[in-house]
C-alpha cells in the first residue's frame, strides 16, 4: 500500500454531511459550545434538502382545526404500523416549535392574507383522526427545501463550526469495544487524506436513491453512511422499504410535487377517468403515496395507461389557472417545460411513480443515537455514534412516509441529536489514540480501490445494479421476482471485484469519487433486496403480490440486515416500539389502512 500523510483533526463532533438534517445538527452542536466540524463531499447549498419541494408538515392549525395528535395518528398510520409510536410522538409535537423556529430564522414561507404560514393539504394528512383533510404541509411555493436549506446554512455560517467542503468520507474509525471513534476523509480538491477523531460522528448522508435506475434522488445521494456502517460491522434497519413518488417525470424521473395534488391537481388513465376515486374514495389523489403509486401501477399494467406505450398517466393542474401555478407551483411548471416539453397551463404533465425516498436506514432512537442487537438488547445504543435524516431509520416512516414528513424529521432530529450531544459530551474533553490497525484498514481499502485495475468500468457495474433494482425490487414484488433479483445482485457484486478506476489521482478523481459511491450504493441494494424477499407480507411501501395482506402476528417488527465482508447477508429483527414518550397521547392499535 501506498504511504498516505494523514492530516490529523480532533473535534468533539463530526458531523458528515451537510443537508438540513446535517446542518441543523452542526450548529446546535456549536451553540452549546461543542468543537463541531461538518465534512461534506459537495457544498452544503447543493445537498439534495434543496430540491425538496412541497413542504414540511407540522400541526400549526393555520388554516383550519389542527392538533399534533392527529398529525401523530396520520403517521402512525401512513407508516402502516411500522413506525415507532414513541418517536413519532416525539416528531409530530416538536413539528410546532421546529416550523416556528424556523420562521424565526429566516425561511420565507409563503403566506396566508393574515400574514401567517401558508400551509397546504398533502397525502394522508387528516383532521379528527382521518375524518377530514389536514391543511398542515408548511410551504415556501414548490422550494420549500431549498429555503430551508439556504436558510439553515446562514445559520450555521453564525456559529464557529467548522466545514471541510468537497471532503468524501469514505469510513468510520471503530475501536475493539465498539465505540466509535472518528472517520477516515478525503479532500477532494486537495488530494489530502483527513483523520477526524471525534467523541460523537453524526452520519447525516441522506438516502440512497440512485441504488435504482430512475429516481428523484441527486446523483450524489449513494447511501454513503450506510455504506460505512455495513463495513463497520453494524445492521441496516427496514432497508425493504423504499417509496416510490407517484409523480415523477415520466422518462426524466425529476420530481413534480404532491403539492400539485395538494393544490387541486389530479390524476387520470387513458379513458380520462379519474381512477383515484376508486382506490381511496374518501383520500382519491392525496392518498398516501404507496396507495397512489400502486394504483397507478394497477391502471398501466391493465392498459389504461396514456401515451403510446400506455406506460404512464397524466397529472393535470390546467385547471388551477395561471394565478395558483405562478403563486404556488412557480418550479413544477418550469420542470415541466423543460423535461416534459409541456406548459402546465395547456396540457398534462405525464407522469410516472418514481423512487424517492428510503423509509429504511441506520437504526437509531429518538435521540439520533445509533442502536443495534447486542445480546437480546434490541436497544443497544452504539457509543460514539449517531445517524439522523435520511440516512437514520429512527423509526418516524416505518413502511411508508407521508409527504412533507421529512423536511420536518431533518430539522427535529438535527436538533435533537445536538440536545443529545450536549448530555453526553463535555466541550473540549481529551481524545485517546486511535485504533491504528483500523485507520490502516480504512486505508487499505482507499488505497486498493484507487488502484483497482480490473476489467470493468464502474458505470457498467452501476448500471447493472440499477436496472436489477428497478425490475425486481419495484412498486410490486414477488418472490419468485425477488430471488431472480438476489441472484443478479450476487453476480453485481462479485463483478465489483473486477472494477477499474482508470484515475490514479488524488485531486478531482471522479472516477475514484464514484467507485467508493458504487461500493455504498452496493452494500444498500443487497441487503434491500435481501430484507424485501425475506419478508412475506404486504406493508406500506413493501407490496408482495404473492403476500397480498400485512401480516401483524407474524411481521410487526424491524429488519435487521448485516452485511459480511464477503458480502452475505444475515438477518434478525427488532420490535416495534408499540408505546408513546408521554402520558398526554395514547398507543394507536393497529387497524386497516384505508383512505
Ligand atoms: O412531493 C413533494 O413535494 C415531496 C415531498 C416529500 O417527499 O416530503
Amino acid at each position: 500500500m501506498a504511504a498516505y500523510d494523514l492530516i490529523q483533526h480532533s473535534y468533539d463532533v463530526v458531523v458528515v454531511g451537510a443537508g438540513g438534517a446535517g446542518l441543523r445538527a452542526t450548529f446546535g452542536m456549536a451553540e452549546k459550545n461543542l468543537k463541531t466540524a461538518c465534512i461534506t463531499k459537495v457544498f452544503p447549498t447543493r445537498s439534495h434538502t434543496v430540491a425538496a419541494q412541497g413542504g414540511m408538515s407540522a400541526a400549526l392549525g393555520n388554516m383550519g382545526a389542527d392538533d399534533w395528535r392527529w398529525h401523530m395518528y396520520d403517521t402512525v398510520k401512513g407508516s402502516d404500523w411500522l413506525g415507532d409510536q414513541d418517536a413519532i410522538e416525539y416528531m409530530c409535537r416538536e413539528a410546532i416549535p421546529a416550523a416556528i423556529e424556523l420562521e424565526h430564522y429566516g425561511v420565507p414561507f409563503s403566506r396566508t392574507d393574515d400574514g401567517r404560514i401558508y400551509q397546504r393539504p398533502f397525502g394522508g394528512m387528516t383532521t379528527e383522526y382521518g375524518k377530514g383533510t389536514a391543511q398542515r404541509t408548511c410551504a415556501a411555493a414548490d422550494r420549500t427545501g431549498h429555503a430551508i436549506l439556504h436558510t439553515l446554512y446562514q445559520q450555521a455560517l453564525k456559529y464557529e463550526a467548522e466545514f471541510f467542503i468537497e471532503y468524501f468520507a469514505t469510513d468510520l474509525i471503530m475501536d475493539d469495544e465498539g465505540v466509535c471513534r472518528g472517520v477516515l476523509a478525503w479532500n477532494l480538491a486537495e488530494g489530502t487524506l483527513h483523520v477526524f477523531r471525534a467523541h460523537m460522528v453524526v452520519l447525516a448522508t441522506g438516502g440512497y436513491g440512485r441504488s435504482y435506475f430512475s429516481a428523484t434522488s441527486a446523483h450524489t445521494c449513494t447511501g454513503d453512511g450506510n455504506g460505512m456502517v455495513l463495513r463497520a460491522g453494524l445492521p441496516l434497519q427496514d432497508m425493504e422499504f423504499t417509496q416510490f413518488h407517484p409523480t415523477g417525470v415520466y422518462g426524466a424521473g425529476c420530481l413534480i410535487t404532491e403539492g400539485v395534488r395538494g393544490e387541486g391537481g389530479y390524476l387520470t388513465n387513458s379513458e380520462g377517468e379519474r381512477f383515484m376515486e376508486r382506490y381511496a374514495p374518501n383520500a382519491k389523489d392525496l392518498a398516501s403515496r404507496d396507495v397512489v403509486s400502486r394504483s397507478m401501477t394497477v391502471e398501466i399494467n391493465e392498459g389504461r395507461g396514456v401515451g403510446p406505450n400506455k406506460d404512464h398517466i397524466h397529472l393535470h393542474l390546467e385547471h388551477l389557472g395561471p394565478d395558483v401555478i405562478h403563486e404556488r407551483l412557480p418550479g413544477i411548471a418550469e420542470t415541466a417545460r423543460i423535461f416534459a416539453g409541456v406548459d402546465v397551463t395547456r396540457a398534462p404533465i405525464p407522469v410516472l411513480p418514481t423512487v424517492h425516498y428510503n423509509m429504511g436506514g441506520i437504526p437509531t432512537n429518538y435521540k439520533g443515537e445509533v442502536v443495534t442487537l447486542t445480546e437480546g438488547n434490541p436497544d443497544a445504543v452504539v457509543p460514539g455514534l449517531m445517524a439522523i435524516g435520511e440516512a437514520a431509520c429512527v423509526s418516524v416512516h416505518g413502511a411508508n412516509r407521508l409527504g412533507s414528513n421529512s423536511l420536518l424529521d431533518i430539522v427535529v432530529f438535527g436538533r435533537a441529536a445536538a440536545l443529545r450531544c450536549a448530555e453526553l459530551l463535555e466541550p473540549g474533553g481529551g481524545h485517546r489514540a486511535l485504533p491504528q490497525d483500523k485507520v490502516d484498514a480504512a486505508l487499505d481499502r482507499f488505497d486498493k480501490l484507487r488502484h483497482a485495475s480490473g476489467n470493468t468500468n464502474t458505470a457498467a457495474i452501476r448500471d447493472r445494479m440499477q436496472r436489477t433494482m428497478q425490475t425486481h425490487a419495484a412498486v410490486f414484488r414477488t418472490g419468485d421476482s425477488l430471488a431472480e433479483g438476489i441472484d443478479k445482485m450476487d453476480e453485481v457484486i462479485r463483478s465489483f471485484a473486477d472494477v477499474n478506476v482508470s484515475d490514479r489521482s488524488m485531486i478531482w478523481n471522479s472516477d475514484l469519487v464514484e467507485t467508493l459511491e458504487l461500493d455504498n450504493l452496493l452494500g444498500c441494494a443487497v441487503v434491500s433486496i435481501n430484507a424485501a424477499h425475506n419478508r412475506p407480507e404486504s406493508r406500506g411501501a413493501h407490496a408482495r403480490e404473492d403476500y397480498p395482506d400485512r401480516d401483524d402476528e407474524h411481521w410487526m417488527k424491524h429488519t435487521l440486515t448485516w452485511l459480511n465482508p464477503e458480502h452475505r447477508v444475515s438477518i434478525d429483527y427488532r420490535p416495534v416500539h408499540d408505546y408513546t414518550l408521554t402520558d398526554e397521547v395514547e398507543y394507536f392499535p393497529p387497524k386497516q389502512r384505508v383512505y
